[in-house]
């Protein structure tokens, strides 16, 4: 498949798309700058040899994508999908965005969002897009050591039946990972706000931590 990251300059789309290039996928790192997304392009290219990589501006990215990640920032979400707009029409949407600040003395904190979800919010936005959620409890240092397996569940929400099982199929291609369905888009929310509490984990336990469901 063609995988596009819109804002996949950072850590967290590099990451993804570091892993999916190693699957096999072809990955191709958007930008608001073109010259930074060509940047991110050679760095997958330099982590993965025979990477099928290329960079350009988030809308020609997307252009031809079977399937779009969104890895920037909550706080450009509505902008940047405003500006995508009847490009992502009929597209494949995985929404890695986890709504969340930094606090002194306090760490990450969840930020309680109008539309109720990060997911909720793009679905309302974009209602020709078939938007599901996943991989916002995955650290990106993590994803970026390829050289080993994360043992984690990655929860997947959304109301598009296929599109959800598109990306569960890719988060099954990361050794060690296993892709669940977790229910309609209002649950995004729970999912979301984990990212904060696993931050704070993270930084109090001096790891990467991530989830892994019992039971199922
Ligand atoms: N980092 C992690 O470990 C991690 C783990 C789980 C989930 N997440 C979630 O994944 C998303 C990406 O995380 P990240 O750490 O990679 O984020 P980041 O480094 O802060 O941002 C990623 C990229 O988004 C673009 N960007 C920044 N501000 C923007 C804005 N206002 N509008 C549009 N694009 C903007 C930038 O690319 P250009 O300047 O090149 O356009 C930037 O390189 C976040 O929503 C985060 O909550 C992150």
């Amino acid at each position: 498949m063609k995988l596009a990251f819109v804002g996949g300059t950072g850590p967290e789309g590099l990451g993804l798309a570091m892993r999916f290039a190693k699957a096999g996928h072809e990955v191709a790192i958007g930008s608001r700058s073109k010259e930074r997304g060509d940047e991110g392009a050679q760095k997958i290219a330099e982590a993965v040899p025979g990477a099928k990589a290329s960079g350009g501006a988030n809308a020609d990215v997307v252009a031809d994508a079977d399937v779009v990640f969104l890895t920037f920032p909550y706080s450009g979400q509505q902008a940047t999908l405003e500006a995508l707009g009847p490009a992502l029409d009929g597209k494949i949407l995985c929404n890695v965005v986890a709504p969340l600040e930094f606090q002194q003395g306090v760490g990450a904190v969840a930020l309680d969002v109008p539309g109720n979800s990060a997911l909720q919010e793009a679905i309302a936005q974009l209602p020709k897009a078939r938007v599901v959620s996943a991989f916002q409890n995955m650290s990106a240092e993590e994803l970026q050591h390829l050289d080993r397996p994360i043992e984690a569940d990655v929860l997947v929400c959304g109301r598009d039946a296929e599109a959800k099982q598109v990306v569960i199929g890719l988060a099954n291609q990361i050794a060690g990972v296993r892709g669940i369905d977790a229910g309609g888009p209002s649950q995004s929310r729970y999912v979301e706000m984990m990212t904060s509490l696993l931050i704070n984990l993270n930084r109090k336990h001096k790891t990467q931590s991530t989830i892994r469901i019992v039971g199922l």
